[in-house]
């Protein structure tokens, strides 16, 4: 079921037309559906087992308003900066569901995080283990540190979002984990709480999961033995989502299942990280056509958002659905498009050779399946403003990040002494 569709012919985000959102705010805009992320939070958190801490990986969708709605729901949050911890602090998360995830992080940020009393700093490697523990002892403080280890498995996702092989950045490589644990153990300032895994994103097997889950029970079994006292698993996010019409993938109860199976006789508190499957399918890009325009061998479809809005396709080649916004008759013809945005660059694109209804000048037509990884992705190119989010609830609808005017972000800049006269 999905809370954007068709009603009386005209595309609806849970009770509310789309077009009349357009009419107040303009396009191109984002819109969540409500609905939606409880949804997805509920499917998640009741497919896990009892106890599990469901950490929403913040980077996903970092709205205040998108995490108030999944922290009223009982999300603790996973976050990678000062400026997400910030978020989700202020999203109303307790410290003590805040999990710190991050292959970089800074001493400062290392500082707030301890005053603020967070659950969990998953380290990823030597250099910041020994960092955080000077850190907290300058404070007469303690961290709880779960090590982010490479378990070297193939997520079998795409290069770009891959994060558990062996030549990945990220974690402490699967041979070095037991002489890290020992390091860690013998510094005042850290105490070993658990170990921490991510294997990637948009995983579509839940195979590699499973490879990666049982290697860590391995580990928590040998540092067990190795005298350390092992309480938690976090398991990381990664769980994909259909991005085609059609596209079946692994529910998240064979996922939770899996991992029962895999960790479950460890007596651990597990986490779980997940982004993506909390708010992709939650939102969508509406965006208006400005211009149809045919080549020789091509037909374009313009469109007044850009790869500044939502990079994934240029960047990842990523596929997403495209609709109108109008429901197309039955039987009506389709032609094939190349939509592309307004940005100055041959990537900015968004499908190629998409079988669309006819479209023309002024047609609204929506992005799909872009609440994750799509408004915090987006930048200014272009000298273009972020477009705004709006949470739909309903029949209700809020703007919940305006549109910033351009003089708003130019007067964010300074003029120099020496370029003033
Ligand atoms: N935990 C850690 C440590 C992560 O690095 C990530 C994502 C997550 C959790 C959440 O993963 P998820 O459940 O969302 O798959 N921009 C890319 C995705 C990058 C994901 C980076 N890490 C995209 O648009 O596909």
């Amino acid at each position: 079921m999905t809370h954007f569709a068709y009603r009386a012919g005209v595309l609806h985000a849970e009770d509310i037309p789309v077009p009349e959102i357009a009419g107040t705010v303009g396009t191109p805009f984002y819109c969540y559906s409500t609905a939606a992320l409880e949804r997805q939070f509920r499917a998640f958190a009741e497919a896990m087992p009892k106890g599990a801490l469901i950490a929403y990986a913040v980077k996903a969708n970092g709205n205040l308003a998108v995490i108030r709605t999944l922290a009223r729901l009982g999300a603790g949050a996973d976050v990678v900066s000062i400026g997400e911890l910030k978020r989700a602090l202020a999203a109303g998360i307790p410290a003590s569901k805040i999990v710190f995830s991050g292959v970089g992080k800074t001493r400062p940020e290392m500082a707030y995080a301890l005053d603020a009393g967070l659950h969990q700093f998953n380290v990823e490697g030597e250099g910041e283990l020994e960092a955080l523990n000077e850190v907290a002892l300058s404070k007469n403080a303690v961290a709880p540190v779960a090590l982010r280890v490479n378990p070297d498995v193939d997520a079998k996702t795409h290069a770009k979002i891959s994060t558990g092989k062996a030549e990945n950045k990220f974690g402490i490589p699967w041979t070095k984990a037991r002489a890290v644990y020992a390091r860690a153990k013998s510094m005042p300032g850290i105490k070993i709480v658990g170990v921490d895994v991510h294997i990637g994103s948009q995983v579509t097997d839940l195979e590699p999961f499973r490879a990666a889950f049982v290697r860590v029970g391995e580990l928590v079994r040998l540092l067990r033995a190795d005298g350390h006292n092992i309480r938690r698993i976090d398991l990381g996010g990664g769980l994909g989502v259909p991005y085609r019409d059609g596209e079946i993938l692994p529910p998240p109860k064979d996922y939770g299942a899996m991992a029962h199976q895999a960790v479950g006789d460890l007596d651990v508190e597990l986490i779980a990280e997940p982004g993506r499957f909390m708010t992709a399918s939650a939102g969508i890009l509406v965006t208006q056509v400005l211009y149809v325009k045919e080549s020789e061998s091509k037909r374009f479809a313009v469109l007044d958002a850009g790869m500044n809005d939502l990079i994934r396709p240029a960047l990842y080649e990523a596929w997403h659905d495209i609709v109108t916004v109008q429901e197309p008759g039955p039987g009506a013809a389709r032609f094939a498009y190349d939509v592309v945005g307004p940005v100055c660059e041959s990537t900015d694109m968004f499908a190629r050779d998409r079988e669309l209804p006819k479209l023309a000048p002024g047609d609204l037509v929506a992005i799909l399946t872009v609440g994750a990884y799509g408004a915090v992705l987006a930048s200014s190119y272009n000298a273009r403003p972020l477009a705004p989010e709006i949470l739909v609830k309903g029949g209700d609808f809020a703007v919940v990040r305006p549109r910033p005017t351009i003089e708003a972000m130019m007067a964010e800049e300074r003029t120099p002494a020496w370029l003033k006269t």
